[in-house]
C-alpha cells in the first residue's frame, strides 16, 4: 500500500498556509491515518477467518471484502446535516463511519456464523449491531451493520477505533448497489409503485438466496 503521499502534508499545503489551519490538517490527517490503521486490523482478522473457514470447509464464506476511508467531503456533510460540532474531536466522537467494511458473503448463514467468529474476539468491542436481514428497511433493504471498537497499537498508545462492517450477501449487495445508482426520488410519478416494485425485488433476490443456500446444504449432504 502506498501511504507516503497521502500523509504528507507538504503536497496540500503551501507556505502561506496559516498556522492554526495547519494544525488542524495535520490532527485531520493523523485522526483519517489512525482510521486506515482500524481497517487494516479488522482487514486482518476477517483474512484469518477466510483462511481458517476455507480450510476446513473446501470453500470461501467471503466473496470480497471492500474497506474505504469517508472522504473529507462526505463527512463534513454529515456533520453539517447533523448539527455535530466541526472540529476533528467532533468527528473522533460523533461519527461511527469513518471506517466502514463491506463483507460480500456467498451464503446468508455465513454472514452470522462470520460476524460470531469476529465479534467473539477478545479486543473486539460490539457497540451496535443493526440486524436490516431479521428485519429489513421498508425500501427492502438487507443487510447486517455492526459498530465495532477495535485497538490500535501507535509509537506511544493504545488507541480504540470506531469501524463500521456491513456484511451482506451478493443477492444483498446487488439490491443495494442498484437501489442506490437508482437514487430514485419520492416525489416522482409512479413514486409508491416503484417503491412496491424495489421492495418486490429485494424479497426476490432474498428468496434467490435461500434456494441457493438450500441447494448448497443438499449438494453438502449428498457428498457425506
Ligand atoms: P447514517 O449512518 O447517518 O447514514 O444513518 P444510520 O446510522 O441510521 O445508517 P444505517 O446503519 O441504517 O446505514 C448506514 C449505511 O448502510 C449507509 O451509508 C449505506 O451504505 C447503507 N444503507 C442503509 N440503508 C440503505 C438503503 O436503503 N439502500 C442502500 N443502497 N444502502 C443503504
Ligand atoms: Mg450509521
Amino acid at each position: 500500500m502506498e501511504l507516503k503521499k497521502e500523509f504528507d502534508l507538504e503536497t496540500i499545503v503551501t507556505s502561506e498556509f496559516p498556522d492554526v489551519l495547519l494544525e488542524q490538517a495535520r490532527s485531520f490527517m493523523e485522526l483519517m491515518m489512525q482510521y486506515r490503521c482500524a481497517l487494516m486490523e479488522v482487514e486482518t482478522k476477517l483474512n484469518v477467518l477466510n483462511a481458517e473457514f476455507t480450510m476446513k470447509n473446501n470453500r470461501n464464506p467471503f466473496e470480497s471484502i471492500k474497506s474505504r476511508i469517508k472522504s473529507p467531503q462526505s463527512i463534513i456533510e454529515k456533520m453539517q446535516r447533523k448539527g455535530y460540532e466541526m472540529s476533528v474531536k467532533g468527528i473522533e466522537e460523533n461519527l461511527a463511519d469513518v471506517a466502514g467494511i463491506r463483507v460480500i458473503c456467498s451464503f446468508p448463514d455465513d454472514i452470522y456464523v462470520t460476524a460470531k467468529m469476529l465479534t467473539n474476539q477478545d479486543d473486539i468491542r460490539v457497540l451496535e449491531v443493526k440486524d436490516y436481514i431479521v428485519n429489513p428497511k421498508p425500501n427492502g433493504y438487507r443487510s447486517l451493520h455492526l459498530i465495532l471498537e477495535i485497538p490500535i497499537f501507535l509509537s506511544n498508545e493504545k488507541k480504540d477505533m470506531k469501524v463500521e462492517v456491513q456484511f451482506r450477501t451478493i443477492a444483498m449487495d446487488f439490491w443495494a448497489s442498484l437501489e442506490h445508482k437508482l437514487k430514485y426520488k419520492k416525489n416522482i410519478e409512479n413514486a409508491e409503485d416503484i417503491s412496491r416494485e424495489l421492495r418486490k425485488c429485494a424479497e426476490a433476490s432474498s428468496m434467490l438466496d435461500l434456494r441457493m443456500q438450500a441447494l448448497r446444504d443438499r449438494i453438502e449432504a449428498s457428498r457425506e
